[in-house]
């Protein structure tokens, strides 16, 4: 133990052996850059309040955040929300890559109102981002955290981060579109018993079936970049969600909690971060929870993901001229068989320890392809 370490914090979270539960993401209702919220303005404070008071009051026990949502203003948010509940919530808070961790940290806590968050996790991984990892560590060690996790990082740093601290979580995007995690960082996590904590299970609200055609966003909403709200992919995962709808009907859930409940349902999945900017939001992403999806309904969506995502096959001319093309789209044309995912296409270039890929940027490359008429894929 460190000199000046408070004894009095208790053995670190077992976040892994808990069953799977669904936490409260407070980036949207707490930061910036999700523009307005339906029907409110941005600096509704009461709304605000109530939506994270909502989720405690209804049992929700994990609340993320970070110091750069809304650059504090989230953590500062729970700080006063949770008050009355901290006793038993876990509260998750992150250190960014280039920030001094112990600044960050102590910052963090005098928002959140607390003197040890459970879970203090490294954002990304930058240049460095080891010492950082092992700063957070000491901090964790003098009492200011429970716990230690790792956000975005590859499979090949997760396991590095595995032997230079006692690694508690990992947090890394997945919902039943983009499961890039299923490649390697799951299955490493359930390896390790480090637990897998889920963000993005609705994809930015895509999954709750609301937007019919592709949303058009206010200039400081940051989904406005994001590629799944627009192009060939909004169409492709419209028509799923399309066939998904009178699944989640049968089942008597709404897509959103469908999408929900499939994430809680996956192995390796501790935590399922679903964001909410409203109580009523909040009490229907709870549905999720109310009854866990059977194996043949998580079967039924994973057969409807897999026939709206063909992975499609590359014509001889783009193998010809990939010839002289870059290393990385080599590698993406070469495994265009027909049969390899796009999500394996990446992880088989991460693996190689240079600058990672994820499924996104295949199916973004495979687009281009697809209108120049170089792939071939069985959805056209
Ligand atoms: N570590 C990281 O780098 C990282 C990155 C991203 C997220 N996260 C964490 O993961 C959490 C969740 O991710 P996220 O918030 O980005 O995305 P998400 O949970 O997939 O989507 C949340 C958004 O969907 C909409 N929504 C939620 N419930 C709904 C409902 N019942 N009906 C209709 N719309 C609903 C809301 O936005 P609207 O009402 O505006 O549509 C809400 O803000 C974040 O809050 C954060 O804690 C971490």
């Amino acid at each position: 133990m460190l000199p000046g370490a408070r004894p009095d914090v208790g053995p670190p979270p077992r976040f892994w052996a808990a069953e799977p539960r669904l936490g409260f993401g407070a980036w949207a209702v707490g930061g910036a850059g999700w523009g307005r919220g339906r029907g409110r303005g941005p600096h509704d404070e009461s709304d605000r309040i109530a939506t994270v008071a909502r989720a405690a009051e209804r049992g929700v026990s994990f609340f993320d955040t970070a110091p750069t949502y809304g650059d504090g203003a989230s953590e500062s948010l729970l700080g006063r929300a949770l008050r009355p509940h901290r006793a038993r919530v876990t509260i998750a808070t992150k250190v960014g890559p280039h920030a001094d961790p112990r600044a960050s940290l102590e910052a963090s806590l005098r928002r959140l109102q607390t003197d040890y968050v459970d879970l203090v996790q490294l954002h990304e991984t930058a240049d460095g981002w080891e010492r950082q990892l092992e700063q957070l560590d000491a901090l964790r060690q003098a009492g200011k955290a429970r716990a230690v996790g790792l956000c975005n990082a590859t499979h090949l740093q997760l396991a590095r981060a595995n032997e230079l601290v006692p690694l508690a979580a990992y947090q890394g995007p997945y919902n039943l579109f983009d499961r890039d995690a299923e490649q390697r960082a799951l299955p490493l996590c359930r390896e390790r018993e480090v637990a897998f904590l889920a963000y993005r299970p609705l994809a930015a609200g895509l999954l709750t079936g609301k937007y019919a055609t592709p949303p058009v966003f206010s200039a400081d909403d940051h989904r406005r970049g994001i590629y799944w709200f627009k192009g060939r992919e909004f169409g492709r995962r419209r028509a799923a969600l399309d066939r998904l709808e009178p699944l989640a009907r049968h089942l008597g859930m709404s897509l959103g909690a469908l999408a929900l409940a499939w994430a809680l349902a996956r192995p390796g999945v501790a935590v399922v971060l679903a964001g909410a900017r409203s109580a009523a939001q909040v009490d229907q992403n709870l549905a999720a929870t109310e009854r866990a999806l059977t194996p043949d309904a998580v079967a039924r969506v994973d057969a409807v993901v897999r026939e709206a995502f063909p992975p499609p096959r590359a014509s001889e001319r783009a193998r010809a001229l990939a010839a002289a093309w870059g290393e990385r789209e080599r590698h993406i044309v070469e495994r265009l068989d027909g049969g390899t995912s796009y999500e394996a296409i990446a992880a088989s270039w991460t693996d190689r320890g240079q600058q990672p890929m994820i499924a996104a940027q295949v199916k973004v490359f495979c687009d281009q392809l697809t209108e120049q008429g170089l792939v071939i894929s069985d959805a056209e």
